[in-house]
């Protein structure tokens, strides 16, 4: 998607896929990804999801990624924190004790700018893009946070219901971008439910992905 249209919905405040409770999957299967306290957790399109919060209090530290800088700011002042910021070269780094999140294009993100990823938490970001980003997401992704597991929550129904975003991504497109490199676990699956229930019927799955050796 473009990025143009992202900052549109948050000026729009058209944002169904913002949960006001963390996510379901996570609370549930965030173990089976096996981080202590202390682990670094990245969390690519953020938004201003308060699955952040949820880590964070699991003394994890977090550091996501979300080009809409309100929705950045948003997450400081749930926590009535004044964050401190840098400008970098094409993103923004907002931080205050262990959560950082950097403002702008996910893609201009460096692995030397994040640092040493232990695992990544992926809702609604692969799913947050068309078809033809999912191969540079995955690939940027794999460049950002090698060989770390992931906690994936995707959606998969008939897309011809609706237009995306959210996009369905079935399980042979989830194999097929990850299973170099990977294992895959299914994990769970549930019926779609909040706003996009509306919109479209089909279920909401949960991935574990598993570099070589874990
Ligand atoms: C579907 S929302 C999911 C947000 C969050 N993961 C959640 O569960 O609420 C996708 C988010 O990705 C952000 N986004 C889209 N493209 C981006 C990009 N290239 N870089 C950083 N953020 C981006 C959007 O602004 C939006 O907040």
């Amino acid at each position: 998607m473009e990025k143009a249209f992202w900052q549109q919905r948050w000026q729009e405040g058209k944002i169904g896929f913002h949960e006001g409770a963390p996510n379901r999957h996570l609370s549930e299967h965030f173990d089976a990804l096996g981080q202590m306290p202390g682990a670094h957790v990245f969390v690519p399109l953020c938004g201003k999801a308060v699955d952040l919060d949820w880590l964070l209090a699991r003394g994890l530290r977090v550091s996501g990624a979300e080009i809409n800088v309100d929705a950045v700011e948003a997450v400081f002042d749930r926590f009535e924190v004044t964050p401190d910021i840098t400008q970098y070269s094409a993103l923004v780094r907002y931080s205050k004790g262990n959560l950082t999140l950097w403002a702008g294009d996910l893609f201009e993100l460096t692995a030397d700018d994040l640092g040493s990823v232990d695992a990544v938490y992926d809702r609604a970001a692969l799913v947050a893009l068309p078809p033809q980003m999912r191969t540079a997401y995955v690939t940027h992704l794999r460049r950002l946070c090698p060989q770390v597991p992931r906690l994936l929550v995707t959606y998969d129904y008939d897309q011809s219901q609706m237009d995306g975003p959210p996009f369905s991504v079935p399980e042979n497109e989830i194999r097929s971008l990850f299973e170099d490199g990977f294992s895959i676990e299914h994990l769970a699956s549930v019926p779609i439910s909040g706003p996009l229930a509306e919109r479209c019927s089909g279920k909401e799955h949960a991935w574990l992905l598993q570099p070589p050796g874990s």
